[in-house]
């Protein structure tokens, strides 16, 4: 059983990057999951993205037969908002446009029980911004839930506090993020949050840089990698994290503060005008095997 007592069920909405990870690793911490995505067509998609890592594990010996049956009985695909009424908790997790996550909680205010606990995986967004196709009685279990890519690797999750979000619901969510083996840390509702609003304006000035010529890809990732021992270059973490979510993350955190260090770069809009978006599309900075970069592209 899972093993956090209020919370057995849990709703995702979106099984792209983020919403696969965090179904992935929450039927693996023993919950039941829902994952709801648009169409039937992205539905298989995002459930074939997660038996596909099931499917790694058990062929690398770090999964039985068994284990990876039950795994995949625990998780269920829907396209329909009815499906989530029995959830405890529901993962917002569509991509990072206000209008989307608008339209998606005005949803899941119709299809979710009173109590259920409703949180969002922004990156960016204040979680009270997305307050306002909520009924009042629903806004003391509202909250932030922000995840970090990929999910089943990345051990932290930050808690958003919105300003009418009760200690019960951080009580609740500090409960189900440990029981994903991961650590929580409570960050205060301001865009970005904590690691964000210091990650982002470092990711968007490696752009920058590598706009104006001040080094290859292949130096700048290795600078920051082996220069200030980070596990990865910003270039390619950019990649990962999708080049599209960056624009629209820097977009939302440069209309709330101002700064231009916060602004999209032109080399960022023209990579995601052309369809360049990183991993996900097979090109960005890098040139992408499926999950892994085999090549720099041009510039
Ligand atoms: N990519 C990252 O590194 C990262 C890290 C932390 C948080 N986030 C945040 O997580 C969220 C999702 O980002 P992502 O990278 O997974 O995006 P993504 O584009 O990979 O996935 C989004 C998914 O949502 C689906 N979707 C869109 N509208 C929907 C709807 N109405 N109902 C159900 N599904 C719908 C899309 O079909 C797509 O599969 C964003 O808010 C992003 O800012 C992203």
């Amino acid at each position: 059983m899972a093993s956090s007592p209020s919370i057995q069920t849990i709703g995702v909405i979106g099984c792209g990057l983020m919403g696969a990870g965090i179904a992935q690793v929450a039927a693996e911490a023993d919950f039941k999951v829902v994952v709801k995505e648009m169409d039937a067509t992205f539905l298989e998609k995002g459930l074939a993205r997660i038996h596909g890592a099931w499917d790694r594990a058990l062929t690398k010996g770090k999964l039985d037969a068994s284990r990876m049956a039950e795994l995949k009985q625990r998780l269920a695909g829907t396209t329909d908002y009815r499906d989530l009424k029995l959830c405890d908790l529901v993962i917002e997790a569509v991509p990072e446009v206000p209008e989307l996550k608008l339209a998606a909680f005005a949803e899941l205010e119709k299809a979710l029980k009173a109590e259920a606990i409703l949180c969002s995986n922004t990156s960016s967004l204040p979680i009270g911004t997305l307050a306002a196709p909520l009924s009042p009685s629903r806004l003391s279990n509202l909250a932030g839930l922000h995840f970090f890519n990929p999910v089943p690797a990345m051990p932290l999750v930050e808690i958003v506090k919105a300003l009418p979000t009760s200690t019960e619901t951080i009580e609740a969510l500090r409960g189900f993020v440990t029981a994903l083996r991961k650590t929580p840390i409570v960050a205060p509702d301001a865009p970005g949050f904590i690691v964000n609003r210091l990650l982002v304006p470092y990711l968007l000035d490696a752009i920058r840089c590598r706009e104006q010529g001040l080094a290859t890809t292949e130096d700048l990732d290795a600078g920051m990698k082996l220069g200030c021992g980070h596990p990865m270059g910003p270039l390619l973490l950019s990649d990962y994290i999708g080049l599209d979510t960056m624009d629209h993350v820097a977009g939302v955190m440069f209309d709330a503060f101002g700064e231009a260090r916060f602004k999209s770069p032109a080399l960022l809009k023209q990579l995601v005008a052309a369809g360049r978006l990183g991993r996900k599309s097979g090109s960005g900075f890098y040139r992408w095997e499926g999950d892994k970069a085999v090549g720099f592209e041009s510039i």
